[in-house]
């Protein structure tokens, strides 16, 4: 019989996430039935979206994405020694009936065999060649629009979706200015992903930074964070720019009460004709291969660089899950499950 250790949150989160809200609770699972395989961890998926999405009652599992390995199997389509993607929460051994589970979750797609990475590790199948890499993929291409020669902001830009984003925009011929929060992630940025420009929105006047960055104007704005940054960078948009809304984590610790005020965004948006679009990435899920065999091409070729902050062991979830709020990591935030 298999003990298997999981997540529960215990109580709703207030402001930023503690340890405390989680607990480590074990369980032995029963035989697999027809149809149902048995998968083993190697990586979970921190992500800013959990702190939102956790649901209303109260203890219940914790919720996100894992590579996991299928080491028992009594369905045909997942044989038992392959890897798979799955929204299956923060587990250690999960029994999955694909058809049954995909009903109760969210996120789409529920699960995926993963393609050949090569020599790449599997981690890349919640990062770059995932459902992160599918948000700057997508989100970026289809909401945004870029064309060559068009200047891009992108803000939160040394995390996973954000550094991907702007290393698009240069493959796609654009000019791109990144905001990140520490210097060493700006030297990142501009050394290493080949970013034209790269501020730490912490010391740097944000407004002073595009003037000079970009006195030509901003085309395109993929946002991360939300807030004043943002607003800032709306207000120096070209006529007829773009702007993808992929995330606001600036407010995701605030309650409704608390919720800052930013500047009056509107009299931009009319005077530059622009176009604001938010997007969740399963509005794409049924191209999920396709952003994700892009994405792998793009890696194997050396277009497409990444980072991935790893945390060791199932028990350091939590504390990676709060340093997404503090900006410990730069790219990709995981747990290798050992
Ligand atoms: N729409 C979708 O389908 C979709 C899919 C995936 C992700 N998202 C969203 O995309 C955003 C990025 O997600 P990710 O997975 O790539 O996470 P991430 O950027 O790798 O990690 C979070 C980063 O946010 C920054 N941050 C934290 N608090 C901040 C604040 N108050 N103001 C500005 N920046 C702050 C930190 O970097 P600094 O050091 O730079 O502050 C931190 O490293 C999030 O808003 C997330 O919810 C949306």
């Amino acid at each position: 019989m298999v003990l298997a250790k999981k997540y529960v949150v215990v109580t709703p989160f207030v402001g930023e996430p503690k340890k405390s809200d989680f607990d480590i609770v074990q369980e032995h699972l029963p035989a697999l039935k027809d149809g149902e395989f048995l998968a083993e961890a190697a990586y979970l998926s921190v992500d800013p979206y959990q702190r939102m999405k956790i649901g209303n009652a109260f203890p219940c599992d914790m919720i996100g994405g894992q590579v996991a390995r299928i080491t028992e199997s009594k369905n045909k389509d997942y044989p038992a020694g392959s890897w798979i993607m799955g929204h299956l929460g923060w587990r250690t051994h999960t029994i999955v009936n694909p058809e049954e589970d995909a009903k109760r979750c969210a996120q789409k797609p529920f699960l995926y065999r993963l393609p050949d990475f090569g020599d790449l590790p599997v981690s890349l199948g919640l990062g770059v060649c995932g459902r992160v890499g599918n948000s700057a993929y997508f989100g970026f291409t289809q909401i945004c629009q870029p064309k060559p020669g068009e200047t891009v902001v992108v803000s939160g830009a040394a995390g996973a979706v954000g550094s991907h984003v702007g290393q698009i925009a240069k493959i796609l011929g654009c000019k791109v200015i990144g905001f990140a929060g520490t210097d060493d992630k700006c030297e990142w940025l501009v050394k290493e992903l080949g970013f034209n420009y790269a501020g730490n929105y912490k010391t740097v006047d944000i407004a002073q930074f595009l003037k000079e960055s970009a006195p030509e104007g901003v085309d395109c704005y993929f946002d991360n964070v939300g807030g004043e940054l943002s607003s800032v960078v709306i207000s120096q948009m070209n006529q007829y720019g773009r702007i993808a809304v992929c995330g606001a984590i600036s407010s995701y610790n605030e309650t409704i009460a608390e919720k800052r005020r930013a500047t009056m965004l509107q009299p931009f948006i009319v005077g530059k004709q622009l176009k604001i679009e938010g997007f969740q990435v399963n509005r794409f899920a049924e191209r999920t291969q396709e952003g994700v065999i892009q994405n792998l091409q793009w890696v194997k070729e050396g277009k497409l660089k990444y980072k991935e902050h790893i945390f060791d062991g199932f028990e350091s979830a939590a504390d990676a899950f709060i340093g997404l709020f503090r900006g410990v990591n730069t790219g990709k935030t995981l747990v290798k499950v050992n």
